[in-house]
């Protein structure tokens, strides 16, 4: 049982609904059900070639998205700029709430791994922070 020690993250549970006969689960993310806002934007990241590449490394300023691993597995590192946590991805069941103001990368990636986001905007480049002494300097002023 995972239990997030970040500020600005959290454990969403897709419904999930397995099928006895074996013909495949269905995991099911709903707008402000059980993803707690508005979907406008879903991408996904696949086909990874090395098992060190690094996907991520940034934070938002106001995005909040809730990232899954839909199928293999990866590391999801968070870090509020005072806490860090490591999580293992390999359940397609849960979902981590990346908020706003949360650094994360993704690392360890299976090269059948399959990384699932949905997002409440949609893509703007003036939403990220790439630069991790940014972050801090971000978080600091508590913009
Ligand atoms: P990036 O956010 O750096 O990927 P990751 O965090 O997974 O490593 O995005 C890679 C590139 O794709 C970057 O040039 C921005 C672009 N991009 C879009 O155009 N639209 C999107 O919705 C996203 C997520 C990225």
């Amino acid at each position: 049982m995972i239990k997030i020690k970040v500020k600005n993250s959290g454990i969403i549970k897709l419904q999930t609904i397995r099928d006895k006969d074996g013909d495949g689960d269905m995991f099911i993310a709903e707008a402000t059900k059980n993803i707690p806002f508005k979907i406008k934007r879903v991408f996904f990241i696949n086909n990874p070639k090395r098992r060190k590449s690094v996907r991520g490394s940034h934070a938002h300023k106001k995005f909040n998205q809730v990232i899954v691993c839909v199928n293999g597995s990866f590391v999801l590192n968070l870090d509020d700029g005072y806490t860090k946590q490591h999580i293992l991805m390999n359940d397609p069941s849960v979902g981590i709430m990346l908020g706003p103001k949360l650094w994360h990368t993704m690392t360890d990636l299976t090269k059948n791994c399959n990384i699932l986001v949905l997002a409440d905007d949609f893509y703007y480049e003036d939403d990220y922070i790439r630069d991790y002494d940014e972050f801090l300097e971000h978080i600091n002023k508590g913009q």
